[in-house]
């Protein structure tokens, strides 16, 4: 079996190295020559726990290739996989182009009956547009053999990415006919062995949007609970109890609801405003959606304000550290954190800001020359007034307190992660705000 992945990102190279640990031969090609060149060499370009194991154990036994060839990536495929990003378009919403532009690579290249796979988040009827162009090329091309299509969305999540692939809660999987799915079905068949009940087989349009309703009702609950958090220091409760009260009860349950300083990533901000906007275009509006996305715009700058609520608005000069940049523990994808936005708001405040990152800080250092990149976290807290934290590093759970304060020249802390002891920070003399308590 070959099958080709096109797009080496986060999930292409985790779906390539899955299915060549399945013994398949996996062809991967992108446009990023540098990515492409340092993957051959075993050079991970992204941080994913597993996923530099599995990818160089499979590239030594000869099953995993990288190329920048497109050809290699469409002749003599049984499967081939787009898993492109799409880039925001001017209204916020997703532009597909990238991903039709590749469908149509696939018609034009492809020399034998292949099954293409739509595996990067795309907007509901995008995979028919694609078939309709697929369907174009090959008429054009006045080929004798034909191709299936199939909507396959992507429910892995960064951090975790290799044990979602190799034991999902499902597989969702849209085609247009029987021989599709029979194809689907024995590709996925080790992964799926004795799991039958976990693939959902329907029509395209609905495995699209089986992926903007789980993305949607994910960041539903979360901002959710930041509404409830925010009310809960109104009114002088504590989130902390209220969300264990809330999330042993089993039609609810503990995912996805622990209150912060907000979601980001390159998932949940962007389906969120494709649903909108999908909505939108069918006449219809989206309001809880549009709810969830402005009470996230809104949670992530509670650390600033705070802040700012602290020192009574008197914030110019003061040097603020944040431990976490990457928008959440186990990867190093900075894209829409709450680390940016508070940093943006710290330097237009005028205020010196230091961080650090397990694996998040190249991108800081690129992005913003006038913040300090801490060689670890005690070095960035030096001189500090303020520690934010943004994202909860296990590493960041238990520090050593006594060192901290001997670093600091104020003593405020600002946990937007609710990850530590009010009482334990009390009795070293911080200053200690969270979020929610
Ligand atoms: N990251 C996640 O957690 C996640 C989870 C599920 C679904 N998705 C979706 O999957 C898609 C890919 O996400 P990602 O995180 O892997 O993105 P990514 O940015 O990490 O990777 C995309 C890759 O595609 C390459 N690429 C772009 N245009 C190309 C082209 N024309 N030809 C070949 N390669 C090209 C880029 O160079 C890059 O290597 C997105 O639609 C995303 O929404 C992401």
């Amino acid at each position: 079996m070959k099958i080709s992945i096109i797009g080496t990102g986060f999930v292409g190279l985790v779906t390539g190295s899955c299915f060549a640990e399945q013994g398949v031969d996996v062809t991967c090609v992108d446009t990023d020559r540098q990515r492409v060149n340092r993957l051959i060499y075993g050079a991970l370009s992204i941080y994913e726990p597993g996923l530099e194991n599995t990818m160089t154990s499979n590239v030594n036994s000869g099953r995993l290739h990288f190329s920048l060839d497109f050809n290699k990536g469409f002749e003599d495929m049984d499967y081939v996989f787009c898993t492109i990003e799409t880039q925001p378009d001017t209204d916020g919403s997703s532009n597909v182009q990238p991903v039709l532009d590749i469908a149509k690579m696939f018609g034009q290249l492809v020399t034998r009956h292949s099954v293409f796979i739509i595996k990067s988040a795309v907007p509901v009827g995008t995979a028919e547009k694609a078939r309709d162009i697929i369907d174009e090329q090959l008429k054009h091309r006045g080929v004798d053999f034909s191709f299936d299509i199939v909507s396959n969305p992507d429910f892995v999540t960064e951090g975790n990415a290799i044990k979602n692939f190799m034991k999902p809660d499902r597989i969702v999987i849209g085609t247009e006919n029987k021989n599709a799915e029979e194809a689907m079905a024995r590709l996925y068949r080790p992964i799926l062995m004795h799991n039958t009940r976990r693939v959902i087989f329907t029509d395209m349009r609905t495995a699209e949007m089986i992926k903007y309703a789980a993305t949607s009702m994910l960041a539903t609950r979360v901002s959710l609970m930041n509404e409830i958090a925010n009310l809960c220091e109104i009114v002088g409760a504590d989130i902390n109890i209220v969300q264990h009260g809330v999330g042993t009860d089993s039609r609810i349950g503990s995912k996805y609801i622990n209150p912060g300083c907000g979601y980001g990533g390159n998932l949940f901000p962007q389906d969120i405003k494709d649903m909108i906007k999908i909505a939108e275009k069918g006449g219809y509006s989206m309001d809880v959606l549009k709810a969830v996305d402005s009470v996230n715009n809104r949670q992530k700058r509670i650390l600033f304000d705070k802040l700012v609520k602290h020192y009574g608005g008197d914030i110019k000069g003061k040097t603020v550290v944040l431990w976490g940049l990457s928008f959440k523990p186990e990867t190093d994808d900075m894209s829409d954190a709450p680390s940016i936005a508070n940093i943006e708001l710290l330097l237009q405040a005028g205020c010196n800001v230091r961080v650090y990152d397990p694996v998040a800080m190249n991108a800081t250092k690129l992005r913003w020359n006038e913040v300090y990149c801490g060689i670890d976290m005690y070095d960035a807290v030096k001189g500090a007034d303020v520690l934010m934290v943004a994202t909860e590093w296990r590493q960041f759970l238990l520090p050593s307190w006594q060192h901290v304060k001997e670093l600091m020249n104020d003593y405020v802390i600002i946990d937007g992660r609710n990850i530590y002891d009010a009482n334990e920070l009390a009795e070293y003399g911080f200053a200690y705000y969270c979020v929610g308590r």
